[in-house]
């Protein structure tokens, strides 16, 4: 069976690397990897860490590239890629333009289409922007559908998918976030040497939806520089998205204030050690909404609504919304009330075994 992958962003690639690296070592199957790099720096830093060599690489990355150009080079580029390896399957994974584009192409060429991270929805078209509606679009162009959980099946299942063509496997970024959490690791980056986090507190923050980008940004980026000038123990540490237009308003709103440090996004394996150590993460992400349950960690997610409820329910993430008063309300609660902190940081994970690898690949087998 010959399986091609394709991927293009930061997350992507984390949540795929483990797979990858099973399928190149699984007898009877031929694996190989397509990278779009709709992000080029980002996707290399995942690449490099879990040592991963792609067969093609479509370099497609524009600065401040429109969504339209992204699938517009993706279709294109890939192509020669189906053509010239006639895949059994193809394998993409969540939400991005990439994911869209490249099922697009596949069905096109009359390719079957493995979707990782299926089932997730908001049911809002705008929001996350562009994601629910490449999420749901792929869905269906799919023919195999990997829902980390329960509720994710029957958000597919509500939408007409066929109950066999579903199957629970847990989210492949436990299988990550374990592999790169249980070794012993020490900071290289020179801000976070110099971090005292035995008597700081500190917050870790990500930030770069599109939705978020302008008014929203100016919003949450406030809430944290507001929540600095009150409290004197915490240290932000904010790894910046490389688009320039979440670039120019963290720069505007939080570049020299004290005890915020702005720097370059970090690697897989120092980033999760600094998930680890904070006291606190501030975000938009949809994968750190996985990662901090598993950790242990409170998570106030910047966002109007999430697709991931079971974080919620579970407790440690809460949805802090876009407004700067509520923001720093809440983030302000769990700095001053150890009980509030306390209640949310339990180690629950309600993400799969970090397995969910193992799994697919004997589903493929099986099914393909
Ligand atoms: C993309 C995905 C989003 C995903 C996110 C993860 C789409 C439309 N968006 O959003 O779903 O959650 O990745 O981070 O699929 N840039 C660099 N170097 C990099 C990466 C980005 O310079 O390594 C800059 C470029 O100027 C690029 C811009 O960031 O044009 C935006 O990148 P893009 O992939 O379009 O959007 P993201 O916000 O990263
Ligand atoms: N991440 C990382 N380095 C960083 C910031 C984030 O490795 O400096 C990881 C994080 O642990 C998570 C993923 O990148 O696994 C999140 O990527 P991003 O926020 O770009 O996208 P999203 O999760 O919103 O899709």
């Amino acid at each position: 069976m010959k399986v091609l992958t394709v991927f293009g962003t930061r997350p992507e690639a984390i949540k795929m690397a483990p797979l990858v690296k099973r399928l190149n070592l699984e007898p009877g199957i031929e694996s190989v990897l397509c990278v779009t790099a709709q992000h080029r720096e980002m996707l290399d830093q995942v690449l490099d860490l879990f040592q991963l060599k792609p067969d093609y690489d479509l370099n497609i990355m524009q600065p401040n590239q429109t969504i339209s150009a992204i699938t517009a080079n993706v279709l294109t580029g890939i192509e020669e890629v189906f053509v010239k390896e006639r895949p059994d399957i193809v394998l993409v994974h969540g939400d991005t333009t990439t994911t869209f584009a490249a099922s697009l192409a596949a069905f096109y060429n009359k390719v079957k289409i493995g979707h990782v991270e299926a089932g997730l929805r908001t049911y809002d078209k705008y929001s996350p922007y562009p994601e629910e509606m490449n999420r749901v679009l792929t869905s269906h162009l799919a023919d195999f559908h990997f829902a980390p959980t329960e509720n994710n099946r029957l958000n597919l299942l509500k939408e007409g998918v066929t109950d066999d063509a579903i199957f629970v496997t847990g989210n492949t970024v436990i299988d990550a976030l374990l592999e790169v959490a249980d070794k012993p690791y020490s900071f290289q980056d020179e801000t976070l040497k110099g971090i005292d986090f035995i008597n700081k507190r500190v917050i870790t923050v990500t930030c770069h939806r599109r939705e978020n980008l302008g008014e929203y940004m100016v919003q949450i980026f406030s809430a944290i520089r507001d929540l600095t000038l009150e409290f004197s123990d915490i240290e932000i540490i904010y790894p910046v998205h490389m688009n320039p237009k979440v670039r120019s308003t963290a720069n505007e709103i939080l570049k020299g204030i004290d005890r915020v440090h702005l720097i370059e996004p970090l690697q897989y394996q120092p980033f999760v050690n600094l998930m680890a150590k904070s006291y606190l993460i501030i975000t938009d992400s949809g994968g750190m909404q996985e990662e901090a349950p598993a950790l242990g960690k409170p998570v106030l997610v910047v966002r109007k609504e999430t697709e991931r409820p079971e974080a919620v329910a579970a407790g440690t993430v809460k949805l802090a919304g876009v407004e700067r008063e509520t923001i720093y309300g809440m983030a302000r609660k769990l700095l001053t009330d150890a009980s509030a902190h306390q209640r949310m940081a339990n180690a629950i994970n309600p993400y799969g075994d970090g397995h969910a690898a193992e799994h697919i690949i004997s589903i493929l087998k099986r099914r393909v």
